[in-house]
């Protein structure tokens, strides 16, 4: 594998030593990634008591796919902190239910991620983001933009116009996308009641209500929506369509209250826009820090799209454009931690897993495993570029999961993300100003910081 550049893009220093149980839960509240030895980046699978609590991260392929396929029953609930942190926003939303709830819900959403909606959602893509970069030369050229708000404009565009019918248009884009941002940054890093065996159901009043209201402006717009589609003002068969069905079926399996449909809109449009924003925005920032990666970029760029914006018939040529967008999702996994609870006890490479345990996934760990890749903090988008090279394990790259729960948007975000980098990229060149230092935020979601400043100027095609 050809890699001329040494370069290693930003990274947190692993811990030299253990720094203690207290040590570590004020690290894990500031940050989940800079907690980790450099053993964390070799062992299989570890773990052990924290406070009152047991804690594991299956850290190997076969521990991955035990966990999360093959006994994935007994690791279906998401753990209590996640569930805490989402409830405010997601309620009892697919990302978060399980049993048979999830299992309805996901019948019901899965249809409008049906191959034969690509072409469709491709086209509306393609759209979208030549109106962006139509917004960017009319008002930024030669000027700093912040591309991760940017992106997220982006791809809440996107995710509103394909699966409600409802164009958001910047304003209520920039509400939606504050608003997650402000709630992320309320909700506490590790609710420490997970580690000190408080009751799940104890309340943090004070962080309680400035999650909820910053959950409360996002809910507003999609009420908005909702509102939209019950006057019949969108198109039938789309994902708001089949969840308004609902409430005309009288069965209690089926039938969805308001407050239900709220919440697996608002899942919808969060889980659908923030994951792929950060990876389009982590995509950009590596292409500027390697010349010879955006020199072959470019290239692919010329010979398939010569100057058009990408469409969904471009996309099986779009080969190199797509590898760099996975080989950032495995150097920034944008949901960089899975975590789930034990619901019977197991015995996993020969530790004793006692009930309740938390089990953690950690695609950061994972995508970055010693033994597991070669480089492995390097970027070198030719691992992806087709099968020959796709030299890893299968469960050694899992930036949308794995098992029943695997991502229901993989497809999608996977080619709305070619579509945006391949027509932004061969318009535009993106470049950091010296004065900033690349770093990142690691919250529920892994993001660059400060909204990542660049340049933007004008290519010649
Ligand atoms: C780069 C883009 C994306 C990444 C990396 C990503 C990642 C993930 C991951 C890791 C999960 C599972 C979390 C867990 O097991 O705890 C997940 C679930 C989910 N994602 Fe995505 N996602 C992306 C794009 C999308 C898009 C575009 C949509 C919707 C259009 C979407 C909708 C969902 C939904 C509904 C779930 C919950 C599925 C379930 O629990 O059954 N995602 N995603």
């Amino acid at each position: 594998m050809e890699d001329n550049n040494e370069l290693i893009p930003i990274r947190p220093t692993p811990l030299a030593d253990y720094p203690g149980p207290l040590g570590l839960l004020w690290r894990l509240r500031k940050d989940l990634l800079s907690i980790w030895p450099e053993s964390a980046y070799q062992e299989e699978f570890f773990g052990g008591p924290v406070m009152k609590n047991h804690m594991y991260v299956a850290n190997s392929p076969d521990t991955v796919e035990h966990v999360l396929v093959k006994n994935n029953d007994n690791y279906e609930r998401k753990s209590p902190y996640m569930r805490k942190a989402l409830e405010p926003l997601l309620g009892d939303g697919l990302f978060v239910s399980d049993g048979e709830l999830w299992r309805e819900r996901r019948r019901l959403e899965q249809p409008a991620f049906h191959p034969s909606h690509f072409q469709a959602y491709g086209q509306s893509m393609s759209d979208i983001v030549v109106n962006t970069c139509e917004r960017w030369d009319s008002e930024h050229l030669g000027k700093e933009i912040r591309v991760l708000p940017e992106m997220a404009w982006l791809t809440a565009e996107i995710i509103s116009q394909c699966m409600f019918d409802y164009p958001l248009g910047l304003k209520k884009s920039r509400q939606i996308v504050d608003g997650f941002a402000d709630f992320q940054a309320s909700v506490e890093q590790f609710d420490l009641s997970a580690f000190f065996g408080w009751p799940e159901w104890l309340p943090n009043i004070p962080q309680w209500r400035r999650v909820s209201s910053h959950a409360r402006k996002i809910h507003v717009i999609v009420e908005d929506i909702i509102a939209m589609g019950k006057a019949g003002k969108v198109r039938d068969n789309t994902l708001l369509s089949h969840l308004l069905a609902t409430q005309k079926q009288a069965s209690p399996v089926i039938h969805m209250s308001e407050e239900q449909v709220r919440n697996e809109a608002v899942v919808i449009l969060m889980a659908g826009h923030e994951t792929t924003a950060n990876s389009l925005s982590w995509a950009i920032y590596l292409i500027s820090q390697y010349p010879r990666v955006e020199e072959k970029l470019l290239a692919e760029l010329k010979r398939v799209l010569n100057g058009r914006p990408a469409t969904y018939e471009d996309l099986s040529r779009l080969k190199y454009t797509r590898a760099i967008f996975e080989e950032a999702m495995r150097l920034y996994p944008p949901v960089p931690i899975l975590s789930r609870v034990a619901l019977e006890g197991e015995i996993i490479k020969d530790r004793n897993v006692p009930a309740e345990s938390i089990m953690l996934v950690i695609p950061w760990l994972l995508h970055r495993h010693e033994l597991l890749w070669d480089k492995p903090h390097h970027f070198i988008p030719e691992r992806f570029t087709d099968e020959s090279t796709r030299k890893h394990d299968k469960y050694a790259y899992v930036p949308f999961s794995a098992g029943p729960r695997f991502c229901l948007g993989a497809a999608f975000g996977l080619m709305e993300a070619t579509i945006c980098l391949a027509t932004i990229m061969q318009r535009f060149s993106l470049k950091m100003s010296d004065k900033f230092t690349p770093g990142y935020e690691c919250r529920l979601t892994l993001r660059p910081s400060n909204g990542l400043p660049m340049v933007v100027k004008r290519r010649e095609i």
